[in-house]
């Protein structure tokens, strides 16, 4: 299901007002809109929290407590494209801390923070299940095993909204990619530069070579 983007002001969404309709007559019933409205807009708007707590008669107070007990609900828009680092054991001892320290140092955020321009939001995640390839990244739902901190920028690149050439994030991730090349800076040189061209190029085919499974883009 493609994510909508809410705006302050906008009406729900039929379906979704179907939804929380059929459910207000259940038990239980918080949980599960909750989860349907994230699943809709990528988080809980304030708006949006405050539209359910009306339609079922639940404090704001309350829907609040549950959004900030269980860590799967956001509060805030997460960016375009989620890259979470499994934090489980085998990650962990595989050096999964480095590479969030990586991510944190390329976008300047912390682990659950999302780019300025909305583009990548990161975050530590449980074993998400492919222990082999440890340490393991998933971007949008796709795991790249054994990655490197080096190998973040090319993992990364396929990702970027090319739709946004002038993105603060593009020169991020070509500025660390000019120095994964023998450490040479590509930019300073015509015939490395098309070395690193051809770098990434086989970066955006195939990513690191080690990517596996695959679910349904947002
Ligand atoms: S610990 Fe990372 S996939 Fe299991």
């Amino acid at each position: 299901m493609s994510r909508i983007t809410w705006h302050d002001g906008d009406a729900l969404t039929p379906d979704l007002e179907r939804f929380i309709d059929d459910w207000s007559r259940r038990p239980g019933s918080l949980i599960m809109v909750l989860h349907r409205v994230q699943e809709e807009y990528g988080y809980v708007p304030r708006e949006v929290a405050a539209e359910v707590s009306r339609r079922l008669d639940v404090p704001l107070a309350q829907i609040y407590g549950v959004l900030t007990f269980y860590q799967m609900f956001r509060l805030e828009e997460p960016g375009k494209h989620r890259v979470q680092v499994c934090m489980g054991t085998a990650c962990y001892l595989r050096g999964a801390e480095g590479l969030m320290d990586e991510l944190k140092t390329m976008f300047g955020v912390e682990s659950g923070g999302t780019t300025d321009d909305k583009m990548f939001t990161i975050e530590g995640v449980r074993c998400v299940g492919c222990c082999g390839l440890a340490p393991v990244v998933m971007v949008d739902g796709e795991a790249h095993g054994h990655a490197t901190p080096e190998e973040l920028p090319g993992i990364l690149a396929p990702y970027r909204d090319r739709e946004e050439p002038e993105s603060e994030l593009r020169e991020v991730l070509e500025g660390a990619e000019s120095w994964n090349d023998d450490g040479q800076d590509r930019n300073t040189d015509s015939s490395a530069e098309d070395d690193g061209n051809q770098s990434r190029s086989r970066n955006r085919k195939g990513g690191t070579g080690r990517r596996a499974g695959k679910k349904g883009k947002k």
